[in-house]
């Protein structure tokens, strides 16, 4: 979880429960995608710029099937067992994000699983 480099605090207004929501959902789908890997990791980078805080949360899981990621962001889109996910965190949290005036994107990384990319104005 640490890039090995000091970053001055970036602050951000809004709610940080919501806040706090967003993160937790891009979070645990990460450890849901890496639970197959003998390797799991999460890398998280927090950086800065153009006014935006950045936030990159990749794993490496096993990636987005590319059919798969325009949709990610739909109510009730899941590839979870039933019981197990609703569908429901992305589209929450693309919500959230987007009324803190930020933006969510998902990409596959290069070199393998997934990507997901928080910026949120810079306080
Ligand atoms: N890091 C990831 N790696 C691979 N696929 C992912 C990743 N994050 C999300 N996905 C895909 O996006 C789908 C939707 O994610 P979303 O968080 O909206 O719902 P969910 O995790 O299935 O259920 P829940 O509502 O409990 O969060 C997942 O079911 C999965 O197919
Ligand atoms: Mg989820």
């Amino acid at each position: 979880m640490c890039n090995g480099k000091r970053v001055p605090p970036l602050t951000v207004m809004g709610s940080a429960g919501q806040l706090q929501q967003v993160m937790m959902n891009l979070l645990q789908n990460g450890f849901d995608a890496v639970g197959q890997n003998e390797a799991p990791h999460i890398w998280v980078t927090v950086g800065h710029a153009d006014g935006m805080v950045r936030v990159v949360l990749r794993d490496n899981g096993p990636g987005i099937p590319p059919e798969h990621l325009l949709r990610i962001f739909d109510p009730f889109f899941t590839t979870k067992p039933v019981g197990k996910g609703t569908g429901l965190g992305l589209s929450i949290s693309y919500g959230i994000v987007e009324q803190h005036g930020g933006r969510l994107s998902a990409r596959n990384a290069e070199g393998g699983g997934a990507e997901f990319v928080l910026e949120l104005p810079l306080a």
